[in-house]
């Protein structure tokens, strides 16, 4: 197995007080094709059980689910609740095992880190950032919400704003012009190491699930999960990546057979960065069945279904549960259908205008 990064430097006493109990832990490592193995997977989730439950949590396994919503067979259903998660989605889990391999010397000051995010993944770096006594700069999309930002900043982040086409080009300059490192926020192995303990979580409640489904953006928390699912031995199961049809770039890569770019649009704006990660599409290459798209209409609806039953989830968040209710998962009939829903980082006000939006739309949420 290949080492991908240098040795991890922040040992807990060269971070914070705050981050003393955090554990100092070796690398991630994937395996000479490029893709994490289930040892990678096993060992991250073995140093997540031992950090404190205010950087991350085994999330809940919701079983008879079914009950809640008109699902159409006998289908049962279990929602993965990673809304509940330390910061609202299961991005801590990719950002805790990125940040235990950056090299030595950075993060010292804002000019060492950047990454790029419309949301859910520069709070967690944000937040874990300021747990470990890390800086660092994000450059958002210009189209992200100042909510957003000001969270990001209050951390200690800097933000930058970029329209979305010109995100990498921001990043390629403070990479070539300032030095400074690019933690990718899903096209990393560490990345898709962190969030494949989902998968773990989900054999431990359920060992036996028929049919995982995971919403897509640029494919690391999908890369993840079906890594650890299929490299547990579980062949027969499903799993499906779920993508709006504005912005499907993993689709699209599928069918052209390498990761591809294109132009997005969609109320998900976790699930619209511009182009697929090559190191996910990889992933999801070997380990996904296929990629299911919804609407953006069919994601409103369902978001709107799941706040009934009392799940504040965003639109990213209830795209996967969106292809059940829709319809779009074949063969559902009897069973066990395990959705992951992502995250659930939605203002009240945000919310209120979607509810407004998805009363508008003529569409059957089964409810
Ligand atoms: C709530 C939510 N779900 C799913 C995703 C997609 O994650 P990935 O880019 O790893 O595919 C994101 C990404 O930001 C997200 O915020």
């Amino acid at each position: 197995m290949d080492e991908v990064m240098p040795e991890r430097r922040f040992s807990p006493r060269e971070v914070t007080a705050s981050a003393q109990n955090v554990p100092n832990l070796s690398n991630t490592t994937m395996s000479g094709d490029g893709l994490v193995t289930l040892s990678d997977i096993h060992s991250t989730y073995d140093i997540f059980k031992t950090y404190p439950s205010d950087y991350y949590h085994k999330t809940p396994l919701l079983s008879g689910a079914e009950c809640l919503f008109k699902i159409k067979g006998n289908t049962r259903l279990y929602l993965k609740l990673e809304n509940t998660q330390v910061t609202g989605s299961f991005k801590v889990r990719g950002v805790i095992n990125q940040f235990r391999n950056i090299p030595s010397g950075y993060g010292t000051n804002e000019h060492h880190l950047v990454s790029m995010s419309a949301g859910n993944y520069g709070k967690a770096f944000a937040y874990i950032a300021s747990k470990l006594g890390l800086k660092g700069t994000i450059i958002m999309p210009d189209t992200a919400p100042d909510n957003r930002e000001i969270l990001i900043k209050s951390y200690g982040i800097v933000v930058e704003r970029l329209p979305t086409a010109q995100l990498m080009t921001g990043i390629n300059r403070h990479c070539t012009e300032d030095g400074m490192l690019f933690l990718h926020p899903y096209d990393d192995v560490n990345i898709i190491a962190g969030h494949g303990t989902i998968g773990l979580e989900i054999l431990e409640e359920l060992p036996e699930p028929d049919i995982v489904l995971v919403s897509c953006g640029g494919g690391g928390v999908l890369s993840g999960i079906a890594a650890a699912i299929r490299l547990s031995g579980r062949e027969k199961c499903r799993i499906y990546g779920v993508e709006p049809e504005g912005s499907c770039t993993m689709y699209e890569s599928f069918k052209a057979g390498h990761p591809i770019e294109r132009p997005v649009k969609s109320v998900a704006a976790g699930l619209s960065p511009p182009f697929a990660g090559a190191i996910c599409y990889n992933h999801c290459k070997m380990y996904v069945d296929d990629i299911l798209l919804v609407t953006d209409p069919e994601i409103l609806s369902s978001m709107m279904c799941l706040y009934h039953t009392g799940l504040v989830v965003e639109p990213s968040g209830a795209a996967a549960f969106a292809a059940l209710l829709f319809g779009k998962v074949p063969n559902v009939d009897d069973k066990k259908v395990v959705v992951v829903i992502t995250g659930g980082n939605v203002s009240p006000d945000e919310l209120l205008h979607y509810s407004k939006s998805a009363a508008h739309l003529d569409v059957q949420t089964g409810r």
